[in-house]
């Protein structure tokens, strides 16, 4: 279901240590991006004041990750109490690295990731006029429901299997490793 990246990085769930990058990363978006990403025009005290509530909302953020810094990431955001079962996904991905299936993984990702929290129902706001998104979405047999200028994308993941719990818990474990060689490469001069 996802396409083969042509680009360089790799995808992993961020640390909360790490949010900072995801700030950054949001910060970066081009205007329209952010636009697509936020369902408005937003300026960089909103964004920065939502990168830092980021802990609060029990979010768990992947990152696709280039050279340490975060060039695209996806959000799954619990709604309600656990038992409700449901939950919400957003996407972003810098201009230049768009179109390049980050997209795609990240929702597989995200998609998995909930399967594995008993989320049954997951949902996906975007503006209406977001046709790559929504291409994205029906890739996961999202519904599409078109609501006031806006679309819902409602994703239905399947139940967990212990094979689906594995899969994200090898990745946790690769993620890890390559966290702790981002921060070597910050704080070790380049050979
Ligand atoms: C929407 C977004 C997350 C998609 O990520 P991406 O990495 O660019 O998407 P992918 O490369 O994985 O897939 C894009 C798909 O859309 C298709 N597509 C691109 N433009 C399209 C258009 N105008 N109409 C229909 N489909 C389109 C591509 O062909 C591709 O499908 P394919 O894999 O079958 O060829 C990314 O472009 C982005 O961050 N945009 C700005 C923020 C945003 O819109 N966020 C979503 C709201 S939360």
């Amino acid at each position: 279901m996802a396409h083969e990246q042509s680009v360089p990085g790799t995808t992993r769930k961020l640390f909360v240590t790490e949010y900072h990058k995801y700030c950054d990363h949001l910060l970066r978006l081009d205007g329209e991006s952010r636009r697509m990403r936020f369902g408005m025009a937003v300026d960089d005290t909103f964004v920065s004041d939502y990168a830092q509530r980021l802990k609060d909302m029990k979010s768990i953020v992947y990152g696709h990750m280039v050279d340490g810094d975060v060039c695209a990431a996806a959000e799954l955001r619990p709604l309600g109490t656990p038992v409700h079962g449901e939950a919400e996904a957003a996407f972003s991905v810098e201009a230049k690295y768009q179109n390049s299936g980050i997209g795609t993984e990240l929702l597989a990702r995200i998609v998995r990731s909930a399967r594995n929290r008993s989320i049954h129902r997951l949902y996906m706001n975007c503006l209406a006029e977001n046709r790559r998104m929504q291409a994205i979405a029906k890739k996961f047999d999202a519904v599409l429901e078109f609501d006031q200028g806006d679309v819902i994308g409602r994703v239905a993941p399947s139940s967990a299997h212990y094979f689906s719990i594995w899969r994200e818990a090898v990745e946790d474990e690769m993620g890890f490793v390559m966290a702790v060689l981002d921060l070597q490469r910050k704080f070790l001069p380049a050979a």
